[in-house]
């Protein structure tokens, strides 16, 4: 699909910040009118007023405030064709570990792994029906009877997760079952449906652990030796809107990476 300059609407989650704030100025760069969908207000504005796009104050956990968020966009700036959802809400631990403050042994609740199922699994397929839903309703097919494309994020924890990620490599492995299913159900309304799994990205979760840390990670990448742009990923996620025959894909894109046990 072609993004036709101040007409193809966008709606970018996850968008105050890293990904999500690289595919907005990505979008907005190639002419797209981009809805900021964030819990953070203050940066969500911020990157809204500097790309000329617009910022709902989303909680992808719940399900009013996205529909409230895609009604406020598709005010503004009319239906999208393009949904690209990069926030996430999850919480980490090892199925059965060491407690720090007892030393005897704990799980990870099953409470603890159902917010990471809701915050990765659940939200990703919340806002791909409901934004694949007003396309059908809204959108004509454009050439190549082409009438939108959503593009999931999921993670290189979703093939492998290290130790700590049961909950977040699980669900991020659920993300990427979710595009084959859901391109085929999408296939006669002409929407496309990708998951880009990210390896080492510099983005604020990953640029806040210790230096000595960050250069263990770079020099642990085979090439090239450094963590994936944002920008990186703004630009594949431009190109999956442009090239009408990627579909029913999960996507690495990690330097080769192949994450070890811990
Ligand atoms: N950075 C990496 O190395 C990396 C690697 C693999 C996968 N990923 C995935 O990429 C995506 C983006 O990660 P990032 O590194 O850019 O993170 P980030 O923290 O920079 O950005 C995440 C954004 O999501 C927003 N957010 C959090 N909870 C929300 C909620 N409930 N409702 C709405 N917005 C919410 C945050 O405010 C933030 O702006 C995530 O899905 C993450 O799992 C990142």
């Amino acid at each position: 699909m072609q993004i036709e300059q101040g007409v193809t609407a966008a709606v970018v989650t996850g968008a105050a910040s890293g990904l999500g704030r690289a595919s907005a100025y990505a979008l907005a760069g190639a002419g797209a009118k981009v809805a900021v969908f964030d819990i953070n207000e203050e940066a969500g504005r911020a990157v809204a007023d500097d790309i000329g796009g617009l910022f709902c104050k989303v909680n992808i956990l719940d399900e009013d405030s996205v529909l409230d968020g895609f009604a406020l966009a598709r005010d503004a700036h009319g239906q999208e064709r393009v949904l690209v959802h990069c926030a996430v809400a999850a919480k980490g631990g090892k199925t059965v570990g060491k407690d720090r403050e007892t030393g005897g042994w704990k799980r990870l609740s099953t409470e603890d792994y159902a917010f990471a199922a809701m915050g990765v699994l659940v939200a990703s397929y919340r806002m791909a029906s409901i934004s694949a839903l007003g396309m059908v309703e809204h959108l004509e097919p454009l050439d190549d009877n082409e009438r939108g494309v959503i593009t999931l994020t999921a993670s290189v924890a979703a093939q492998d997760a290290q130790v700590g990620q049961v909950a977040y490599g699980s669900c991020k492995a659920g993300v990427n079952g979710l595009v084959l299913p859901m391109a085929r159900d999408l296939m006669d309304v002409g929407i496309r449906v990708n998951s880009i799994m990210p390896g080492i990205m510099a983005t604020p979760p990953m640029l806040g652990v210790p230096p000595k840390v960050l250069e263990v990670l770079s020099n642990s990448v085979p090439f090239p030796k450094r963590l994936g742009k944002p920008e990186e990923f703004g630009s594949l996620v431009l190109e999956l809107v442009r090239n009408g025959y990627f579909n029913g894909q999960n996507i690495r894109l990690d330097g080769a990476i192949r994450m070890p046990p811990r």
